[in-house]
């Protein structure tokens, strides 16, 4: 499976010294807060677990999983809940955990949901930030790495499912997902 990888973009050790830097940085943003961490399902629940290690702080966490509308996404403005939380957003600081930001619909729907549903703030925090593809007026408050528009996998982001459980983020080779 390791073979399908072009090329190693960041290593376990490189991810883990910039994870613990952005969990630093919450801790002292959000001191004397009980924030609502929001892992948005899938491909953010390494970085999930990872973040809310690196955080010297209560918090609280919670699970959702969305996905835009097809090809209509960009213009219809709705948003699909596949799970939703299990606690109730209004009144919390709620920091969405993302993965990626690519166009940025979905986050762009998902935070002004939150916003509708009564929370105090809501922030976005990004493993990584595709800012060249951004359509969507949204941008993330805290980000691990800004990256080009590569296919990455690894670390929580998947190719047909396969490929999250890689410890490192890597660039698929192309055949693969040409073929
Ligand atoms: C990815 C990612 C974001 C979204 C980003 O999820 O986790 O939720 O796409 O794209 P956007 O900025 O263009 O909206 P995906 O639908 O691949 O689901 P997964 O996390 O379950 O793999």
């Amino acid at each position: 499976m390791h073979n399908d990888v072009e090329k190693i973009l960041f290593t376990e050790e490189q991810i883990a010294a910039r994870v613990r830097a952005l969990g630093a940085e919450l801790s002292r943003d959000y001191a004397g807060k009980n924030p609502l961490m929001l892992c948005i399902l899938k491909g953010a629940f390494v970085f999930f677990a990872d973040l809310t290690r690196a955080m010297d702080m209560p918090v609280a966490m919670d699970f959702m999983q969305v996905s835009s509308y097809g090809a209509g996404a960009v213009s219809s403005g709705n948003i699909r809940i596949l799970k939703d939380t299990a606690v109730p957003v209004a009144g919390r600081d709620v920091i969405i955990v993302e993965d990626i930001i690519d166009s940025g619909n979905s986050l762009y729907r998902l935070k002004g949901l939150l916003k509708e549903r009564g929370a105090s703030s809501v922030k976005i925090c990004a493993f990584l930030d595709k800012a060249s593809r951004r359509t969507a007026p949204v941008a993330a408050d805290y980000v691990g790495y800004v990256i080009e528009d590569a296919f990455v996998v690894g670390y929580g982001l998947d190719y047909a499912e396969k490929y999250r459980n890689f410890p490192y983020l890597g660039i698929l080779k192309r055949e693969i997902y040409e073929k």
